[in-house]
């Protein structure tokens, strides 16, 4: 009697709209103190955030379509400067091996192009200088891969496929059949999810002008016009109850990462696009786009079939020991 008094309760409308705003609260409390936005420039790991995002911009784009020579100039000059705020309050530090050869690339870019800044580049170097890191084995800017290499590793084993999968943001202009996005969504069925709850929809768009339309609202430039197929993950919030208001990222956000893999073992190229908006823009997607209001997005994805040779930002990864607590 006295349980179902309490489920009874637990379960009524007000007591849940309560208990959701009591976890919103102290979520809000944590996201005040700690997100990146809050102070960005007094607290070490926001600004180190900050500049990888600004490095990996200069990164992507030198992986697109025919960069434009001398492209970016305010955005070095600007990273340039934040690596000089960073030198000053915090010195030098091991996650700048994964940003300055990122910027070496852009100047090599450049001068391959005679689009060479001096200024820039002594500015660069002084930083540079200052921060006189150890040689490391990390690299940045692009590579080329061979399709052949790539297709080749997609029967070489788990790591070589792993390891093979780039965002790819110079597409060949060849169609993409169907069939192939209906196998790799079979593949991506067997994604884990809290339960087993699945909560994942997927929306796949191939009409030109809807994909058009939907291309340009995302906003990413220098590389859509080739992209075969776009395909939209969300996932339903009424999987979830009030402890697992997140849940919907993590089972979306493991739902999205096997599906770009199987996409990858069908030889296609991806490129994973931003769904995190502010709710002005955010909305459009229930509007215009087809999503139900119970579904947040999780990422788009853009399809694509693979040149026979094709640049790639290297996007270097942080060594294991920088994030890895073993507990023995
Ligand atoms: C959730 C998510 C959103 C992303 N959004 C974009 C985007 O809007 N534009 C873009 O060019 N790349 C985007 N990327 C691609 C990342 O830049 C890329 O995954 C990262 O640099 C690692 O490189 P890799 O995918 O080649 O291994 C996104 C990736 C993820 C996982």
């Amino acid at each position: 009697m006295r349980d179902r008094i309490v489920t009874l309760i637990r379960n009524n409308i007000f007591v849940v709209w309560f208990r959701l705003l009591v976890e919103i609260y102290f979520e809000y409390l944590q996201l005040a103190k700690h997100l990146g936005a809050v102070r960005l420039k007094k607290n070490k790991r926001k600004l180190e955030a900050d500049i990888i995002i600004r490095s990996h911009a200069i990164e992507k784009g030198l992986s697109m379509v025919k960069p434009r020579p001398g492209f970016g100039e305010k955005k070095v000059s600007d990273l340039i400067q934040l690596l000089h705020y960073y030198y000053n309050k915090f010195g030098s530090s091991n996650f700048l091996t994964l940003v300055i050869p990122i910027l070496e690339s852009y100047f090599e870019f450049n001068r391959n192009q005679n689009s060479f800044n001096n200024e820039l580049w002594l500015k660069f170097e002084e930083i540079r200088g200052r921060l006189s890191l150890e040689v490391t084995d990390y690299v940045g800017g692009i590579i080329w891969i061979e399709k052949e290499d790539t297709l080749n590793s997609l029967n070489q084993g788990f790591p070589r496929v792993a390891s093979s999968r780039y965002s790819i943001r110079d597409f060949s202009d060849q169609k993409i059949d169907m069939e192939l996005i209906y196998k790799a969504l079979e593949i991506a069925r067997k994604s884990p999810s809290a339960c087993n709850r699945q909560p994942w929809r997927v929306y796949v768009y191939r009409n030109e002008k809807k994909k058009k339309d939907l291309l340009k609202w995302q906003g990413n430039k220098g590389f859509i016009d080739n992209i075969d197929t776009v395909i939209i993950v969300s996932c339903s919030l009424n999987s979830f109850f009030i402890n697992e208001k997140h849940q919907a990222y993590i089972d979306g956000g493991l739902y999205s990462m096997t599906l770009l893999y199987a996409l990858h073992s069908m030889g296609l190229g991806t490129i994973p696009m931003t769904m995190a908006m502010m709710h002005s823009k955010r909305k459009d997607l229930y509007t215009h786009f087809g999503l139900q209001q119970d579904e947040v997005p999780i990422v788009m994805i853009g399809v694509g079939a693979l040149k026979d040779k094709y640049p790639v930002a290297i996007s270097d990864r942080k060594k294991i020991n920088e994030y890895l607590t073993v507990f023995e």
